[in-house]
């Protein structure tokens, strides 16, 4: 499999990225950087640390993309990840840098090059991908399939009840995305609760395994592990993007999917970045409202996973 991962990398991008760069038969081709998470120099500087982490420096560019949203102000979560993304771990600077080259070019560039071949993982908010696709439009139909950690689900988002942080982030770019005909997948923030938790018990046996990638784990987790704690009361770490990167390596892991017609909001007043999914229980919508279009299914929407498969696709990332 070919992937490129574009990532805010922090927290649990770190995860995703450990998954796919562990795996044997997986050939990570590049991670493009968003903004979002903390700060978009410091994002690269830990998708570097990941690579060192997972014996992999220098065998992976890592590209600089888009440092704004197209038309909002840039917006962190630092107070989930820490100041640095990695729970202020202060990791020492790696040798590699960052590769010459614009994300969104070496994601046109690349896809272009091998049609059908690369697997596109979006664990950020969409600003670079929906660039690429202005750039290349032909990139929707080149690439095999398109990942995407983003919205809610009928859900409650994270960052206010309607939305979820990467929608929420840069509307406009995901609805680009979501609307430009890629062949995709949405692990959605309602999907994350449902099932990309992983509790005390784990995590102990996690840190347990006691190898290097255990402990950086253990380490790069700690800020958000205590903000799901004492925040949302839960008993563990959430983890969308490794739940999302781990379906893609493998999709025997999804019990349940439902194909769907989604759109993002961009004009709400309260549900800036609502992602909105159709959902079998409506009626035809042309019945409800006349003045309404039926749309054909555009995405694929994840409602049930298996969690044991999932946490043990991470604990092979860390032996
Ligand atoms: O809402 C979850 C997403 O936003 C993840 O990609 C995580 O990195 C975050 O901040
Ligand atoms: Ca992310």
């Amino acid at each position: 499999m070919r992937l490129i991962i574009d990532t805010d990398t922090a927290g649990d991008d770190v995860f995703s990225l450990m998954l796919a760069l562990r795996r044997p038969d997986v050939t990570v081709e590049a991670i493009t950087i968003s903004h979002g998470n903390v700060g978009f120099e410091q994002h690269a500087e830990n998708a570097l640390v990941t690579l060192e982490a997972c014996g992999r420096a220098g065998e992976v560019p890592v590209y600089m993309g888009a440092q704004r949203p197209f038309t909002r102000q840039p917006l962190d979560a630092a107070y989930v990840f820490g100041a640095d993304g990695m729970s202020d771990a202060a990791f020492p600077r790696t040798t590699q840098r960052p590769a010459p080259g614009h994300a969104a070019d070496e994601i046109v560039r690349r896809v272009m090059k091998a049609p059908g071949e690369i697997t596109l993982i979006a664990q950020a908010p969409l600003t670079n991908i929906a660039l690429a696709y202005l750039r290349e439009p032909r990139i929707a139909q080149a690439v095999k399939h398109l990942w995407i950690m983003g919205g809610t689900d009928n859900g409650v988002g994270n960052v206010t009840p309607a939305a979820e942080y990467n929608l929420y982030v840069d509307p406009e770019a995901a609805k680009i995305v979501v609307n430009a005909g890629f062949p995709m997948t949405i692990v959605t923030w309602t999907e994350t609760l449902r099932d990309g938790l992983l509790d005390l018990e784990q995590l102990a046996a996690l840190d347990a395994l006691g190898t290097s990638r255990a402990r950086f784990f253990t380490q790069v987790n700690k800020a958000s592990l205590a903000f799901a704690q004492e925040t949302e009361h839960l008993d563990g770490s959430l983890h969308p993007d490794a739940l999302t990167c781990a379906l893609a390596l493998d999709e025997r892991l999804i019990l349940e999917a439902e194909m769907a017609v989604v759109d993002v909001e961009t004009m709400g007043e309260l549900t800036r970045g609502y992602l909105s999914v159709s959902n079998h229980i409506l009626p035809d919508i042309e019945v409800a409202d006349p003045a309404l279009k039926r749309r054909p299914p555009n995405a694929r929407v994840i409602k049930r996973i298996d969690r044991d498969g999932f946490y043990q696709a991470l604990r092979n990332a860390l032996l």
